[in-house]
C-alpha cells in the first residue's frame, strides 16, 4: 500500500514538474542562456557540460554526428500560409575547421539512418533530396557534398530536403557603421551569434550573422523568398545537428518564437566557451578546485598531493596483464613530453593530438598520441588489436611501440619521425621541395606498407585512414604509413552511430561513403589519391567554386581524356620527373580510383605495376575515361558495369559487349 502510494506520488511531482517546464517554456517560444535546466533531447556525442554549454561534437570526435533538439513539438498550421512566421537565434562557436552544423525544423527527432560528414548527420544517400524529408535546415561551416566535390569552409547555406544549399554565401556580417559587408571566420574565431526570420507576410526567410558584440546588423546575410507550407507539416521540432571531422563545437544560447520576433539573448548571461577543451592544464585545475573546495591553505597541500597521485594514474585491468610488456606508465610518458606541454605539442587530427617525447628510461625519441575513448566497450578488442599490432615490422610502416591507458584516455607510443608528415612537406613554403625522385620512392614505399597490412602479415589489417597527412617521414625522407589500425578502436566504440564512416573525405571511396562499410579496395581508392596528390601537389579537393567535377580525379581523367596526362603533374616540379614513372603514377592513380570497386587492382598489383614488373593494361579509348570515376550511384554494386581490368573483379558475370576496357597491350 504505502508502496503503491509512494509511486503515485513520485508519479504526480513528475508529472507536475513536466507541466512546470512546459508552462515555464511557453507553448510557442523559449529561451535558454546556457543548457543546464533544458531538458533537451541529445544524441550522438551531444552534452550538456556542467557550466550550461552544449556541447555538441568534441575535440577528438572523428567523424561523429550530434544532435539536440527541444523535447517538444511546435504546431504550424500549414494550411494557413499566413501563420508560418517563426524566428530563432542562437550564439554558437566552433574551435577549428572541418565542421557543419545546421539550425534544423525537421517532422521527427530521430536520425540514426542519418550518415554524419558530408551528410549533415541529417540525411543519407536515399534520402538526400526528397521532398518527403520536410526538413529545413541553416548550415554553417564547411560544405562538402561527397557527389559533388565541392568544398567551401566559411559557408552558409539554406537547405532544402538535401545537400545542396538552395542559397548560400560565404559568411560576412553586414556592418551599420561602416555600410558595407564585413567578412569574419566561422571557425576558430571564439562566439557568432545568428539571427533566423521567417515572416509569413513577406515570405522571406532571412539569416544574419554578427560577431558577439555587435548588435543585429540591419541587413540580413541570406534572404530567400520561401513558401515553407510544402516544407512543414503541422508538427515540427526544433534543433541543432553537427558533424565533425574533428574538434568541437558548441551552443551557448537559444531562443526561440513560433509566432514572431524570438527575444534577443542576453550575452552576459552565456556560458563562456572553453579555450582549448582537451588542456590537460586546465582539467588540473578544475580538479584541484573542485576537490578543495572549502579547505583553507593547510588542506591545499593534502589536495596538491592527491592530485598528483591522481596526475599520473591509470587503468589497468585485469584481462591486460598478457600485454604488460607492451604497456608503458604514464608517469614516463608525462616526464618524456615535459607534461604534455603545448611546445611539445608536433599533430593534431581527427584522431588525437601528438606530442613528441624522449623516454627517460632509454633515451629514445618517441611520439605520443593521445586518443581520448570513452567508451570501455571493446577496449580488450582494441588492446588485443594494438598488442598484435605491435609485432607488425616493416620499414615503411611507422613502429607501435607500446600503449598506456587512462580513464577515458589511451595513449599510443609511436617512434619518433623526425621530419614530420608528408602533406606538411608537400604544401608548406618554407621547407625545400620534394623532388620528384624523393616523391617515387614515397609512393612505392607506402605501397608495400599497404601491401604488407592487406596481405603479407597473418591477418588482413585495413588502414583506412591513407593520406598524406598520415605518411611520415623519416630522417632520409622515407615515407612511413602511421596510425594504422587506429580506426578500428572507433569500430569497437559503443555509440555505432558516431562509428559509421572512418577516414577522411576526399580519400574515401564513393562505395564507402555510401554504405559505411570498409575494405581493401577502399584502402586501394584512398592510395590512389594519395598517389595522385603526391604526383600533382593538390589536395583532392581543394578548388573551390569549380562546379560538380573539380576534384584532382577528375582533373586528373580529364588531362588524361585530353591526351596530355602529363600537364597534371604538380608545376612545382618544373618537368623535372621521369616522364614514364609519372605517367605510370597518375594512371595507376587514376585506375585505383575506379567508382566501381571490382575495377581497382589490388595492392599487389599496384607494387607490381610500381617496380615495372608488369606493365600497365592499355585503355583502348580515352575518350570516356572521367566516366569510369563516377560512383555510378544509379548502378547497384553488384552489377558491374565494366569487366575488371585487372582480373580480381567478378569478371563472368558481366557481359563482353559492356566492355569499354580490356586487359593487356
Ligand atoms: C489553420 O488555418 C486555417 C486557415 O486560416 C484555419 O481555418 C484553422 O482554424 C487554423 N487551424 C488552427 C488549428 O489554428
Ligand atoms: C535513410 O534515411 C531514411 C530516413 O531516416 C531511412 O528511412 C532510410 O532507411 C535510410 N536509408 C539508408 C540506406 O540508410
Ligand atoms: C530547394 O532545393 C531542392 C533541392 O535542390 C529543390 O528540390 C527545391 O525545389 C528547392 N526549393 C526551393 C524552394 O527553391
Ligand atoms: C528580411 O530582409 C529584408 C531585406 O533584405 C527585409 O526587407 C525584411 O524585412 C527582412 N525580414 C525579416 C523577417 O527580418
Ligand atoms: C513571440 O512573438 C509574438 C508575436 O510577435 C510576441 O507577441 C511575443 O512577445 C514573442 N514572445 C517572445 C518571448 O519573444
Amino acid at each position: 500500500m504505502a508502496e503503491a502510494l509512494r509511486s503515485l506520488y513520485v508519479c504526480v511531482v513528475f508529472s507536475l514538474s513536466l507541466m512546470s517546464f512546459a508552462l515555464a517554456q511557453g507553448e510557442n517560444y523559449f529561451i535558454f542562456h546556457g543548457f543546464s535546466d533544458s531538458n533537451l533531447h541529445l544524441d550522438g556525442v551531444a552534452e550538456i557540460q556542467p557550466s550550461g554549454l552544449l556541447q555538441l561534437t568534441h575535440f577528438d570526435s572523428t567523424i561523429a554526428m550530434a544532435h539536440a533538439f527541444y523535447p517538444f513539438p511546435f504546431r504550424f498550421n500549414t494550411s494557413s500560409s499566413q501563420s508560418l512566421s517563426f524566428s530563432t537565434n542562437f550564439v554558437f562557436a566552433m574551435d577549428d575547421f572541418g565542421h557543419r552544423m545546421a539550425f534544423v525544423i525537421s517532422p521527427s527527432m530521430d536520425f540514426s539512418k542519418a550518415v554524419p560528414g558530408g551528410y549533415l548527420g541529417l540525411f543519407n544517400y536515399s534520402n538526400n533530396g526528397l521532398s518527403t524529408n520536410h526538413i529545413l535546415a541553416v548550415q554553417l561551416g564547411s560544405v562538402l557534398s561527397p557527389e559533388f566535390y565541392d568544398r567551401e569552409y566559411n559557408h552558409v547555406g539554406i537547405n532544402i530536403n538535401s545537400l545542396i544549399s538552395n542559397q548560400s554565401a560565404s559568411a560576412s556580417y553586414f556592418s551599420d557603421e561602416e555600410g558595407i559587408y564585413k567578412d569574419m571566420s566561422l571557425e576558430g574565431t571564439g562566439p557568432i551569434q545568428i539571427w533566423i526570420d521567417y515572416n509569413a507576410a513577406e515570405m522571406l526567410l532571412n539569416v544574419t550573422l554578427a560577431p558577439i558584440k555587435v548588435p543585429k546588423p540591419s541587413k540580413p546575410l541570406l534572404s530567400k523568398p520561401l513558401d515553407p507550407s510544402q516544407i512543414l507539416l503541422d508538427s515540427m521540432y526544433v534543433g541543432f545537428s553537427a558533424s565533425t571531422d574533428a574538434d568541437g563545437s558548441y551552443i551557448l544560447g537559444w531562443s526561440f518564437n513560433r509566432t514572431g520576433q524570438a527575444q534577443n539573448l542576453d550575452i552576459s548571461k552565456l556560458p563562456p566557451v572553453p579555450k582549448d577543451p582537451s588542456s590537460f592544464l586546465g582539467r588540473i585545475l578544475t580538479s584541484i578546485m573542485l576537490a578543495c573546495p572549502f579547505i583553507p591553505v593547510i588542506g591545499t597541500g593534502v589536495c596538491v598531493y592527491i592530485d598528483m597521485k591522481k596526475k599520473y594514474e591509470e587503468v589497468y585491468e585485469d584481462w591486460e596483464k598478457e600485454y604488460s610488456p607492451q604497456r608503458i606508465s604514464y608517469k614516463q610518458l608525462y616526464t618524456a613530453s615535459k607534461g604534455f606541454r603545448d611546445s611539445e605539442l608536433i599533430g593534431k587530427g581527427g584522431f588525437g593530438k601528438v606530442y613528441r617525447g624522449v623516454l627517460p628510461s632509454s633515451n629514445k625519441q618517441i611520439a605520443i598520441k593521445k586518443v581520448s575513448h570513452d567508451s570501455k566497450q571493446g577496449m580488450k578488442e582494441f588492446v588485443a588489436e594494438i598488442a598484435s599490432m605491435g609485432r607488425l615490422r616493416h620499414r615503411n610502416l611507422v613502429k607501435l611501440c607500446g600503449y598506456c591507458r587512462r580513464e577515458g584516455e589511451l595513449l599510443l607510443v609511436y617512434d619518433y619521425m623526425p621530419n614530420g608528415s608528408l602533406d606538411k612537406m608537400l604544401y608548406s613554403n618554407t621547407s625545400p621541395k620534394l623532388s620528384w625522385f624523393q616523391r617515387f620512392r614515397i609512393i612505392r614505399g607506402i605501397a608495400s606498407g599497404l601491401l604488407y597490412l592487406h596481405g603479407e602479415w597473418e591477418q588482413v589489417v585495413l588502414h583506412r585512414d591513407i593520406k598524406p597527412g598520415n605518411v611520415l617521414l623519416d630522417a632520409d625522407l622515407n615515407g612511413k604509413l602511421g596510425d594504422f589500425g587506429l580506426a578500428r578502436l572507433h569500430d569497437h566504440g559503443g555509440n555505432p552511430q558516431t562509428t559509421k564512416l572512418v577516414g577522411t573525405f576526399g580519400y574515401m571511396a564513393p562505395e564507402l561513403i555510401r554504405t559505411g562499410k570498409a575494405t581493401t579496395c577502399t584502402d586501394v581508392y584512398a592510395f590512389g589519391v594519395f598517389m595522385l596528390e603526391v604526383a600533382c601537389g593538390k589536395r583532392p579537393i581543394e578548388q573551390r567554386g569549380l562546379p560538380k567535377r573539380g576534384n584532382l580525379v577528375y582533373g586528373v581523367a580529364s588531362s588524361w581524356e585530353r591526351g596530355s596526362i602529363l600537364d597534371a603533374s604538380d608545376p612545382q616540379l618544373e618537368g623535372a620527373f621521369a616522364a614514364d614513372e609519372m605517367e605510370l603514377v597518375l594512371k595507376l592513380g587514376l585506375f585505383c580510383c575506379f567508382g566501381n570497386p571490382a575495377a581497382r587492382p589490388s595492392m599487389r598489383q599496384v607494387m607490381q605495376y610500381l617496380d615495372g614488373d608488369v606493365l600497365l593494361p592499355d585503355v583502348p579509348s580515352t575518350s570516356n575515361i572521367t566516366s569510369l570515376f563516377t560512383a555510378n550511384d544509379e548502378t547497384p554494386d553488384d552489377e558491374i558495369p565494366f569487366p575488371s581490368l585487372f582480373g580480381n573483379g567478378s569478371v563472368a558475370a558481366v557481359s563482353s559487349t559492356d566492355s569499354i576496357l580490356v586487359v593487356g597491350r
